[in-house]
C-alpha cells in the first residue's frame, strides 16, 4: 500500500457520526474511535451534541463552509439513515445555502457516505434478500449531491455486522480510516 497523501494537503474533513446509542454500538463506535485516534478530521458526534434533536442550523453550516470534504457515517436504519440525521439534511441543507438563489455553498465539496448494514453485502443485489444494491439505496445522497454541486465519492460499506469478528473490525477500521485520510481515493483503500 502506497503512503498516499492529500493532493491539497490543506483540505479538512469532517465526519458526522449519526448513531442514536453510538455507547452501544459495536461497528460504528469503533469507526468513530479509529478517526478521533488519527486526530486528523474534525467528527462531529451529531445524537450526542443535540440530545434534544433541536439542531444549530448556523452552527451546522459554519462547519460545513470551514470542511472541504464532508463525510456522512451511520448505521442503515430501513435502508435509510437514523432520523436525526435526516432532520439535519432538511434543516441544515435549507434554499440559500445549499440551493436555490445564493445556495452554492457547497458547490465543490466532496462527499462520502459511509454506513454499517446488518445484512450481508450479498443480500444487497438483485434476487438477494434487500435485492437492491447500496448504490441503488443511496441514490438520494447521490442526487442530493448533485443537486447542491458536490462531488459524489463511492460509498464506505461494512455490511453483515453480526459476521464481522474483532480481528476483521479492526482491518475495517483501519481501512475506514485510509480511506477518508488519503482523500476518499479508492485505489488507496
Ligand atoms: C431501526 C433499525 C433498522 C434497521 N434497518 C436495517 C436495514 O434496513 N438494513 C440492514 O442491513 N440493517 C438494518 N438494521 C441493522 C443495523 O444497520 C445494524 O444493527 C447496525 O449497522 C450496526 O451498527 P452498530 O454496531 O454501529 O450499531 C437496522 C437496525 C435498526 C435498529
Amino acid at each position: 500500500m502506497s503512503n498516499h497523501s492529500c493532493p491539497s494537503g490543506s483540505a479538512k474533513t469532517l465526519v458526522i457520526v449519526a448513531h442514536p446509542d453510538l455507547e452501544a454500538s459495536r461497528i460504528n463506535k469503533r469507526l468513530t474511535v479509529e478517526l478521533e485516534r488519527r486526530g486528523n478530521v474534525t467528527v462531529h458526534r451529531l445524537y450526542e451534541t443535540y440530545p434534544d434533536e433541536k439542531i444549530d442550523v448556523a452552527h451546522e453550516q459554519a462547519l460545513l463552509m470551514t470542511h472541504d470534504r464532508i463525510v456522512l457515517q451511520f448505521p442503515l436504519f430501513w435502508y435509510n439513515s437514523p432520523a436525526l440525521l435526516k432532520k439535519w439534511l432538511d434543516e441544515v441543507f435549507e434554499l440559500g445555502f445549499a440551493h436555490g438563489k445564493g445556495g452554492d455553498k457547497l458547490k465543490g465539496k466532496e462527499l462520502l457516505i459511509a454506513i454499517s448494514t446488518g445484512g450481508a453485502q450479498s443480500m444487497y443485489q438483485a434476487g438477494g434478500l434487500h435485492n437492491y444494491s447500496y448504490s441503488e439505496l443511496l441514490r438520494p445522497f447521490q442526487q442530493t449531491a448533485n443537486y447542491t454541486g458536490m462531488i459524489y465519492r463511492p460509498h464506505f460499506v461494512v455490511s453483515g455486522i453480526r459476521e464481522v469478528s474483532d480481528e476483521q473490525l479492526e482491518k475495517y477500521a483501519t481501512d475506514y480510516a485510509n480511506y477518508v485520510e488519503r482523500c476518499f481515493n479508492s485505489n488507496n483503500k
